[in-house]
Protein backbone atom coordinates (compact mmCIF):
# COMPACT_ATOMS: atom_id res chain seq x y z
CA UNK A 1 0.00 0.00 0.00
CA UNK A 2 1.55 3.56 -1.05
CA UNK A 3 0.21 7.23 -0.53
CA UNK A 4 2.91 7.85 -3.82
CA UNK A 5 0.10 10.00 -5.54
CA UNK A 6 2.25 11.31 -8.60
CA UNK A 7 3.47 7.17 -9.07
CA UNK A 8 -0.51 6.63 -9.07
CA UNK A 9 -1.36 8.97 -11.75
CA UNK A 10 1.86 7.63 -13.95
CA UNK A 11 0.56 3.69 -13.41
CA UNK A 12 -2.96 4.58 -14.69
CA UNK A 13 -0.94 6.65 -17.64
CA UNK A 14 0.54 3.59 -18.61
CA UNK A 15 -2.57 1.35 -18.41
CA UNK A 16 -2.68 -0.18 -14.98
CA UNK A 17 -5.29 0.10 -12.52
CA UNK A 18 -4.83 1.59 -8.73
CA UNK A 19 -7.00 1.33 -6.00
CA UNK A 20 -7.90 4.72 -4.03
CA UNK A 21 -9.81 6.04 -1.44
CA UNK A 22 -13.02 8.20 -2.09
CA UNK A 23 -15.37 9.76 0.21
CA UNK A 24 -17.96 7.21 -0.38
CA UNK A 25 -15.86 3.81 -0.53
CA UNK A 26 -13.18 2.72 -2.14
CA UNK A 27 -12.88 2.92 -6.07
CA UNK A 28 -11.10 0.49 -8.20
CA UNK A 29 -9.83 2.78 -10.79
CA UNK A 30 -8.73 2.39 -14.75
CA UNK A 31 -7.72 5.83 -17.13
CA UNK A 32 -11.02 5.53 -19.38
CA UNK A 33 -9.06 6.01 -22.48
CA UNK A 34 -6.89 2.85 -21.79
CA UNK A 35 -8.28 -0.10 -23.28
CA UNK A 36 -6.62 -2.31 -21.71
CA UNK A 37 -7.11 -0.93 -18.18
CA UNK A 38 -11.03 -0.81 -18.92
CA UNK A 39 -11.11 -4.86 -19.13
CA UNK A 40 -8.71 -5.22 -16.50
CA UNK A 41 -11.13 -3.66 -14.13
CA UNK A 42 -13.72 -6.18 -15.64
CA UNK A 43 -11.67 -8.96 -14.90
CA UNK A 44 -9.92 -7.96 -11.42
CA UNK A 45 -13.67 -7.64 -10.27
CA UNK A 46 -15.59 -10.81 -12.38
CA UNK A 47 -18.00 -8.20 -12.98
CA UNK A 48 -20.07 -8.66 -16.52
CA UNK A 49 -18.96 -6.07 -18.86
CA UNK A 50 -22.49 -4.57 -20.07
CA UNK A 51 -22.60 -3.15 -16.09
CA UNK A 52 -21.20 0.26 -16.32
CA UNK A 53 -18.79 2.00 -14.79
CA UNK A 54 -18.72 5.40 -13.08
CA UNK A 55 -16.34 7.79 -14.68
CA UNK A 56 -15.03 10.18 -11.76
CA UNK A 57 -13.35 13.84 -12.78
CA UNK A 58 -12.22 16.81 -10.67
CA UNK A 59 -13.79 19.96 -11.85
CA UNK A 60 -16.89 21.23 -12.51
CA UNK A 61 -16.01 22.90 -15.34
CA UNK A 62 -15.18 19.53 -17.23
CA UNK A 63 -18.94 18.51 -17.13
CA UNK A 64 -19.89 19.37 -20.53
CA UNK A 65 -16.78 17.47 -21.99
CA UNK A 66 -18.03 14.26 -20.51
CA UNK A 67 -21.91 14.55 -20.52
CA UNK A 68 -24.50 16.43 -23.44
CA UNK A 69 -27.70 17.51 -23.22
CA UNK A 70 -27.35 18.07 -19.16
CA UNK A 71 -30.97 19.49 -17.80
CA UNK A 72 -31.18 21.87 -15.23
CA UNK A 73 -31.91 19.94 -12.70
CA UNK A 74 -28.71 18.28 -13.19
CA UNK A 75 -27.07 21.45 -13.16
CA UNK A 76 -28.37 22.23 -9.96
CA UNK A 77 -27.64 18.98 -8.16
CA UNK A 78 -23.89 19.22 -9.51
CA UNK A 79 -23.65 22.80 -8.07
CA UNK A 80 -24.90 21.80 -4.58
CA UNK A 81 -23.29 18.77 -4.01
CA UNK A 82 -20.08 18.40 -6.06
CA UNK A 83 -17.31 17.13 -4.78
CA UNK A 84 -19.69 14.92 -2.97
CA UNK A 85 -20.84 11.58 -2.58
CA UNK A 86 -23.83 11.97 -5.64
CA UNK A 87 -23.58 10.09 -9.19
CA UNK A 88 -25.28 11.81 -11.97
CA UNK A 89 -26.47 9.78 -15.08
CA UNK A 90 -26.12 11.71 -17.90
CA UNK A 91 -26.46 11.39 -22.13
CA UNK A 92 -22.50 10.73 -22.88
CA UNK A 93 -20.40 12.80 -24.82
CA UNK A 94 -18.14 11.01 -27.81
CA UNK A 95 -15.43 11.41 -25.19
CA UNK A 96 -16.90 8.77 -23.08
CA UNK A 97 -15.61 4.86 -24.71
CA UNK A 98 -19.04 2.88 -24.40
CA UNK A 99 -16.63 -0.19 -23.22
CA UNK A 100 -17.18 2.12 -19.60
CA UNK A 101 -20.73 2.64 -20.27
CA UNK A 102 -21.65 -1.34 -20.72
CA UNK A 103 -22.76 -0.24 -24.43
CA UNK A 104 -25.22 2.22 -23.22
CA UNK A 105 -25.45 6.04 -24.14
CA UNK A 106 -25.65 6.95 -20.76
CA UNK A 107 -22.71 7.77 -18.42
CA UNK A 108 -22.72 8.57 -14.51
CA UNK A 109 -20.56 11.00 -13.68
CA UNK A 110 -19.25 11.73 -10.22
CA UNK A 111 -16.89 14.70 -8.75
CA UNK A 112 -15.50 12.85 -5.22
CA UNK A 113 -15.03 14.79 -2.51
CA UNK A 114 -11.30 13.12 -1.21
CA UNK A 115 -7.98 15.11 -1.39
CA UNK A 116 -6.35 11.86 -2.49
CA UNK A 117 -9.03 11.17 -5.53
CA UNK A 118 -8.86 14.70 -6.67
CA UNK A 119 -5.20 15.07 -6.24
CA UNK A 120 -5.09 11.69 -8.03
CA UNK A 121 -7.02 13.29 -11.37
CA UNK A 122 -5.38 16.22 -11.17
CA UNK A 123 -2.14 14.62 -11.99
CA UNK A 124 -3.81 12.56 -14.55
CA UNK A 125 -4.54 15.31 -16.02
CA UNK A 126 -7.63 17.42 -17.45
CA UNK A 127 -8.43 15.55 -20.63
CA UNK A 128 -8.75 12.28 -18.90
CA UNK A 129 -11.04 11.02 -16.38
CA UNK A 130 -11.09 7.59 -13.92
CA UNK A 131 -13.49 4.82 -14.64
CA UNK A 132 -13.91 3.15 -10.98
CA UNK A 133 -16.29 0.76 -9.62
CA UNK A 134 -15.84 -0.08 -5.95
CA UNK A 135 -12.80 -2.08 -5.61
CA UNK A 136 -14.43 -4.95 -4.01
CA UNK A 137 -15.20 -8.65 -5.90
CA UNK A 138 -19.05 -8.72 -8.33
CA UNK A 139 -21.86 -8.81 -5.69
CA UNK A 140 -19.41 -8.33 -2.66
CA UNK A 141 -19.35 -5.61 0.16
CA UNK A 142 -17.45 -2.80 -0.97
CA UNK A 143 -14.61 -1.89 0.78
CA UNK A 144 -13.94 1.28 3.45
CA UNK A 145 -10.49 0.60 4.26
CA UNK A 146 -7.38 0.14 2.34
CA UNK A 147 -6.92 -3.00 4.23
CA UNK A 148 -10.45 -3.95 3.01
CA UNK A 149 -8.72 -3.65 -0.60
CA UNK A 150 -6.14 -5.54 0.25
CA UNK A 151 -7.54 -8.32 1.44
CA UNK A 152 -10.17 -8.86 -1.13
CA UNK A 153 -8.09 -7.99 -4.25
CA UNK A 154 -4.42 -8.55 -3.43
CA UNK A 155 -1.71 -8.50 -5.72
CA UNK A 156 -4.55 -8.42 -8.60
CA UNK A 157 -3.98 -4.61 -8.33
CA UNK A 158 -1.16 -2.24 -9.48
CA UNK A 159 -1.53 -0.29 -6.53
CA UNK A 160 -3.43 0.54 -3.75
CA UNK A 161 -3.47 4.32 -2.30
CA UNK A 162 -3.94 4.34 1.47
CA UNK A 163 -6.22 7.48 2.80
CA UNK A 164 -7.50 5.86 5.79
CA UNK A 165 -11.31 4.59 6.60
CA UNK A 166 -13.79 6.56 4.26
CA UNK A 167 -15.74 9.07 5.73
CA UNK A 168 -19.36 8.22 4.69
CA UNK A 169 -18.82 4.24 4.59
CA UNK A 170 -21.67 3.90 1.98
CA UNK A 171 -21.48 4.54 -2.31
CA UNK A 172 -23.15 7.56 -3.66
CA UNK A 173 -26.60 7.82 -4.17
CA UNK A 174 -27.22 7.66 -8.36
CA UNK A 175 -29.46 10.06 -9.64
CA UNK A 176 -31.09 9.58 -13.27
CA UNK A 177 -32.49 12.02 -15.35
CA UNK A 178 -34.66 9.59 -18.23
CA UNK A 179 -37.81 10.01 -16.37
CA UNK A 180 -39.75 13.46 -17.00
CA UNK A 181 -38.68 13.47 -12.75
CA UNK A 182 -34.79 13.01 -11.65
CA UNK A 183 -34.99 9.85 -9.86
CA UNK A 184 -33.00 8.73 -7.41
CA UNK A 185 -32.07 4.92 -8.87
CA UNK A 186 -29.65 4.33 -5.92
CA UNK A 187 -29.64 5.82 -2.31
CA UNK A 188 -26.78 6.90 -0.89
CA UNK A 189 -24.85 9.01 0.85
CA UNK A 190 -27.01 12.18 0.06
CA UNK A 191 -29.93 11.75 1.76
CA UNK A 192 -33.83 11.98 -0.28
CA UNK A 193 -34.84 15.15 1.28
CA UNK A 194 -31.36 16.98 0.74
CA UNK A 195 -31.71 16.55 -2.97
CA UNK A 196 -35.56 17.71 -3.01
CA UNK A 197 -34.79 20.43 -1.10
CA UNK A 198 -32.40 21.89 -3.89
CA UNK A 199 -34.85 20.69 -6.35
CA UNK A 200 -37.90 21.86 -4.48
CA UNK A 201 -39.08 18.45 -4.05
CA UNK A 202 -39.44 17.68 -7.58
CA UNK A 203 -37.41 14.35 -7.61
CA UNK A 204 -38.76 10.65 -6.67
CA UNK A 205 -37.88 7.38 -5.40
CA UNK A 206 -37.47 4.89 -8.45
CA UNK A 207 -39.49 1.54 -7.88
CA UNK A 208 -40.21 -1.44 -10.38
CA UNK A 209 -42.92 0.98 -12.26
CA UNK A 210 -41.32 3.74 -12.91
CA UNK A 211 -37.88 2.76 -13.44
CA UNK A 212 -36.69 3.76 -17.34
CA UNK A 213 -32.88 3.49 -16.81
CA UNK A 214 -31.08 0.01 -16.51
CA UNK A 215 -28.93 -0.20 -13.79
CA UNK A 216 -27.41 -3.35 -13.75
CA UNK A 217 -25.68 -4.39 -10.14
CA UNK A 218 -28.72 -2.50 -8.36
CA UNK A 219 -31.47 -4.64 -8.36
CA UNK A 220 -29.90 -7.97 -7.53
CA UNK A 221 -29.00 -9.53 -4.62
CA UNK A 222 -25.76 -7.32 -3.41
CA UNK A 223 -23.44 -5.97 -1.21
CA UNK A 224 -23.42 -8.88 0.59
CA UNK A 225 -21.83 -10.57 3.08
CA UNK A 226 -20.72 -14.50 3.20
CA UNK A 227 -22.26 -14.79 6.23
CA UNK A 228 -26.37 -15.31 6.27
CA UNK A 229 -27.27 -11.90 7.24
CA UNK A 230 -31.30 -11.56 8.69
CA UNK A 231 -32.69 -8.48 9.76
CA UNK A 232 -35.01 -8.01 12.68
CA UNK A 233 -37.37 -5.94 14.52
CA UNK A 234 -36.50 -4.02 17.54
CA UNK A 235 -39.37 -5.59 19.62
CA UNK A 236 -38.46 -9.28 18.23
CA UNK A 237 -34.92 -8.99 18.36
CA UNK A 238 -34.26 -10.53 21.96
CA UNK A 239 -36.65 -13.45 21.69
CA UNK A 240 -35.61 -14.50 18.46
CA UNK A 241 -31.78 -14.51 19.28
CA UNK A 242 -32.94 -16.43 22.19
CA UNK A 243 -34.80 -19.30 19.50
CA UNK A 244 -31.81 -18.96 17.13
CA UNK A 245 -29.14 -19.66 19.84
CA UNK A 246 -31.29 -22.60 21.20
CA UNK A 247 -31.10 -24.23 17.69
CA UNK A 248 -27.55 -24.18 18.36
CA UNK A 249 -26.31 -21.45 15.94
CA UNK A 250 -23.30 -19.53 16.95
CA UNK A 251 -24.57 -16.19 15.94
CA UNK A 252 -24.13 -12.78 16.44
CA UNK A 253 -26.86 -9.71 17.26
CA UNK A 254 -25.84 -5.98 15.68
CA UNK A 255 -28.45 -3.68 17.47
CA UNK A 256 -28.11 0.22 17.55
CA UNK A 257 -30.94 0.55 19.93
CA UNK A 258 -31.46 0.41 23.89
CA UNK A 259 -32.94 -2.89 23.20
CA UNK A 260 -29.61 -3.75 23.37
CA UNK A 261 -29.46 -4.48 27.27
CA UNK A 262 -32.02 -7.27 26.99
CA UNK A 263 -30.35 -9.45 24.72
CA UNK A 264 -28.78 -12.41 27.00
CA UNK A 265 -24.84 -13.39 27.44
CA UNK A 266 -25.13 -16.23 25.88
CA UNK A 267 -22.27 -19.02 24.68
CA UNK A 268 -23.72 -18.86 21.73
CA UNK A 269 -24.91 -14.96 21.41
CA UNK A 270 -22.06 -12.44 20.66
CA UNK A 271 -23.33 -8.82 20.78
CA UNK A 272 -22.79 -5.62 18.87
CA UNK A 273 -23.86 -2.01 19.37
CA UNK A 274 -23.88 0.43 16.27
CA UNK A 275 -24.18 3.90 16.53
CA UNK A 276 -28.08 5.01 16.79
CA UNK A 277 -27.36 8.04 14.52
CA UNK A 278 -27.59 7.10 10.96
CA UNK A 279 -24.35 8.99 9.77
CA UNK A 280 -22.00 7.27 12.31
CA UNK A 281 -23.82 3.71 11.74
CA UNK A 282 -23.61 4.15 7.86
CA UNK A 283 -20.08 5.10 8.01
CA UNK A 284 -19.35 1.43 10.70
CA UNK A 285 -21.50 -0.74 8.64
CA UNK A 286 -19.86 -2.07 6.17
CA UNK A 287 -16.28 -2.42 8.31
CA UNK A 288 -18.93 -4.46 10.92
CA UNK A 289 -20.36 -6.85 8.59
CA UNK A 290 -15.93 -7.50 6.99
CA UNK A 291 -15.13 -8.43 10.33
CA UNK A 292 -18.33 -10.73 11.66
CA UNK A 293 -17.72 -12.23 8.36
CA UNK A 294 -14.36 -12.99 9.02
CA UNK A 295 -15.31 -14.68 12.46
CA UNK A 296 -17.41 -17.04 10.87
CA UNK A 297 -20.84 -16.91 12.97
CA UNK A 298 -23.87 -19.19 11.14
CA UNK A 299 -25.52 -15.84 11.39
CA UNK A 300 -25.39 -12.31 11.72
CA UNK A 301 -28.66 -10.85 12.79
CA UNK A 302 -29.53 -7.01 12.44
CA UNK A 303 -31.96 -5.14 13.91
CA UNK A 304 -33.67 -3.19 11.64
CA UNK A 305 -33.18 0.45 11.07
CA UNK A 306 -35.13 3.57 11.76
CA UNK A 307 -37.39 3.64 8.51
CA UNK A 308 -36.65 7.88 8.68
CA UNK A 309 -34.96 9.04 5.20
CA UNK A 310 -31.75 9.73 6.49
CA UNK A 311 -31.47 5.88 7.24
CA UNK A 312 -32.97 5.22 3.38
CA UNK A 313 -29.20 3.88 1.83
CA UNK A 314 -28.83 1.77 5.11
CA UNK A 315 -31.82 -0.09 4.85
CA UNK A 316 -31.42 -0.60 1.31
CA UNK A 317 -27.97 -1.93 1.90
CA UNK A 318 -29.46 -3.99 4.46
CA UNK A 319 -32.19 -5.81 2.03
CA UNK A 320 -29.95 -6.44 -0.64
CA UNK A 321 -27.28 -7.98 1.74
CA UNK A 322 -29.91 -10.96 3.62
CA UNK A 323 -29.65 -13.98 2.67
CA UNK A 324 -33.31 -14.81 4.90
O1 LIG B 1 -19.67 5.81 -4.28
C1 LIG B 1 -19.60 5.28 -5.39
O2 LIG B 1 -20.45 5.48 -6.26
C2 LIG B 1 -18.40 4.36 -5.65
C3 LIG B 1 -17.13 5.20 -5.64
C4 LIG B 1 -15.90 4.41 -5.99
O3 LIG B 1 -17.29 6.30 -6.50
N1 LIG B 1 -18.56 3.66 -6.89
C5 LIG B 1 -19.46 2.66 -7.07
O4 LIG B 1 -19.38 2.07 -8.32
O5 LIG B 1 -20.26 2.31 -6.22
P1 LIG B 1 -20.08 0.65 -8.67
O6 LIG B 1 -19.60 0.33 -10.02
O7 LIG B 1 -19.79 -0.32 -7.61
O8 LIG B 1 -21.58 1.01 -8.73
C6 LIG B 1 -22.03 1.85 -9.75
C7 LIG B 1 -23.48 1.67 -10.01
C8 LIG B 1 -23.80 0.34 -10.68
O9 LIG B 1 -24.90 -0.24 -10.04
C9 LIG B 1 -24.12 0.73 -12.11
O10 LIG B 1 -25.09 -0.10 -12.67
C10 LIG B 1 -24.63 2.17 -11.96
O11 LIG B 1 -23.86 2.69 -10.93
N2 LIG B 1 -24.33 2.93 -13.18
C11 LIG B 1 -23.15 3.44 -13.57
N3 LIG B 1 -23.25 4.04 -14.79
C12 LIG B 1 -24.54 3.90 -15.16
C13 LIG B 1 -25.28 4.27 -16.32
N4 LIG B 1 -24.72 4.89 -17.33
N5 LIG B 1 -26.57 3.95 -16.36
C14 LIG B 1 -27.15 3.32 -15.33
N6 LIG B 1 -26.51 2.91 -14.21
C15 LIG B 1 -25.22 3.20 -14.12
MG1 LIG C 1 -20.07 -1.77 -6.32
Amino acid sequence: MHNNIAAAAELLRTGGTVAFPTETVYGLGADISAPSAISKIFEIKQRPTDHPLIVHFADMSQLQHWAKEIPESAWKLAEHFWPGPLTLILQRSNRIPTTVTGGQDTVGLRIPNHPIALDLLKKLGTHTAIAAPSANRFGRISPTTAAHVYDELGGTVGMILDGGACEVGLESTIVSFNNDTPTIVRPGGIPPDALADVLNGQIILANKNNLAVRTPGTHDSHYAPTTPLEACSSEHITQHSLELAAQGLRIVVITWSNYMKDIPLNENISRFCMSPESHAYGNQLYATLRQFDREKFDRILIETPPSSPNWLAINDRLQRASHL
